[in-house]
């Protein structure tokens, strides 16, 4: 028998993981290996960040001359190296507004920073009353502390303690937005933070009109606007930050994930004028005491700008946005399964088939059901608290998109005929009923 794990899988029912790891060890594309030679179909582009597919030479290459140059050094107080200036660059000259960019390693700590930078902006500016955080329901916006605290799937909460407070509005509800603001008084809000499409929650593309109420709010307010794009960038919406889509002005971006299309760890926040101002403005003038170690890392900012090089020439920012409505039609005929309530998509190359909640209720664990069927079918898809998400790499094909429809529903019909499951199916379906 296998030696038991180390390791400590993340968001793992490690009980049973323990006994049964599954291992990758070789991509190319849109496809990944396991280590008994099986192949499938990457129909999540890992964690959605495989936006230019695996295996990628150039990438490769980048990586290792910059390694062989130099593979590390601080960029703390006024050190820099050439990558990480050329990719700061590279990013605010695409970013929807004026802006300059900071550093770290994921998009944890870009929410982080961006939570951190707009407390510590209302503080410089004289009014520290602005200290609410607003977020919305369904919302991920990681794992670190004010990550956890602003996250709107509620099993992401629990069991830490007290978390900082925030406040979180029904994620698609402009006027219980609206009401949230008069009630707390708009004076003491610091932000909302806005997934543009919502992700992990189980992708919910903004109603219309949302995205450009939410933003007029803001601006009428004072209140920044921060766009969590860590999954909406690098062309998953169409666009280099996914929320040019709806022609509004941010006052922070926080990516990460398509930055470096995961190759190596990367995340940061772009940062508008507005904010920047009060650091920037004269010598002496105060300090953002924030950073990690890692910030501005020369080899992970040598990937990014290899990334962004193959986004750019091969047009797959666009392809984002052309495969949407594709993508979308090969997943629309799994809404007539007995078990799918619903499928969800149309905004960027992501989507999602949504369980039967009754279902749900009396199984939690259904979807993850549900995506190991995929799975042995070859395709991976992610399962999420009440519905399965699609985010193939952006190089994948209406081919792929069949192939994925198929794999998701041999999960569900696997999931649908399996006598451990029949009790509690059937039990919801006819309280549904
Ligand atoms: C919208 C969003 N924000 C933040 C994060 C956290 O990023 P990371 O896992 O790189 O820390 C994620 C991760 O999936 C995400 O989807």
């Amino acid at each position: 028998m296998a030696p038991e794990t180390s390791f400590w899988h993340p968001y793992a029912d490690m009980g049973s993981v323990r006994q049964s790891e599954h291992v990758m060890e070789r991509a190319e594309d849109v496809w990944v290996w396991d280590t008994d030679g099986n192949r499938y179909l990457d129909g999540t582009a890992a964690l959605w960040y495989a936006n230019v597919g695996h295996g990628r030479p150039e990438i490769r290459a980048a990586v290792a001359a910059q390694m062989e140059r130099m593979e590390a050094c601080s960029a703390f107080f006024d050190l820099a190296n050439p990558p990480v200036l050329e990719l700061a660059h590279a990013l605010a000259e695409r970013a929807p507004m004026p802006s300059k960019v900071f550093f770290n390693s994921g998009g944890s700590d870009g929410i982080d920073t961006a939570a951190k930078l707009a407390r510590r902006y209302w503080w410089e500016i004289g009014q520290p009353d602005r200290n609410v955080l607003i977020s919305r329901t369904a919302a991920y916006h990681g794992t670190h502390g004010l990550g956890t605290a602003l996250g709107g799937i509620p099993s992401n909460r629990q069991g830490f303690g007290e978390l900082t407070e925030t406040v979180q509005v029904r994620h698609n509800s402009l006027e219980e937005m609206e009401e949230t603001f008069e009630r707390i008084g708009p004076e003491r809000v610091a932000a909302v933070f806005m997934e543009p499409v919502i992700g992990a929650g189980g992708v919910y593309p903004p109603s219309p009109g949302y995205i450009e109420g939410l933003a007029e709010l803001c601006q009428r307010t004072g209140v920044l606007l921060i766009i969590d794009a860590v999954i909406c960038a690098f062309g998953r919406l169409g666009t280099w930050f996914g929320i040019e889509r709806w022609n509004v002005q941010p006052d922070m971006i926080v990516f990460a994930k398509g930055v470096t299309s995961g190759y190596l760890p990367l995340g940061g926040v772009i940062i508008s004028e507005r904010v920047a101002e009060p650091f920037w403005g004269e010598p002496g003038g105060p300090i953002f005491r924030h950073g990690s170690t890692y910030s501005g890392h020369p080899t992970c900012c040598a990937a990014a700008l290899a990334n962004i090089a193959i986004l750019e020439r091969e047009g797959l920012i666009e392809r984002g946005r052309e495969n949407e409505q594709a993508l979308l039609d090969a997943l629309a005929p799994l809404a007539d399964h007995e078990l799918v309530s619903e499928v969800r998509g149309g905004v960027g190359t992501m989507a999602a088939v949504q369980l039967n909640p009754e279902i749900c209720d009396r199984q939690p664990r259904v979807t993850a059901a549900v995506a190991l069927g995929a799975r042995a079918a070859g395709i991976f898809i992610r399962p999420g608290g009440t519905s399965v998400a699609v985010s193939p790499p952006l190089t994948a094909r209406v081919e792929h998109f069949e192939m994925i429809a198929q794999g998701i529903e041999y999960g569900l019909n696997r999931v649908a005929k399996s006598r451990a499951w029949q009790h509690s199916i059937r039990g919801a379906m006819s309280r549904a009923a």
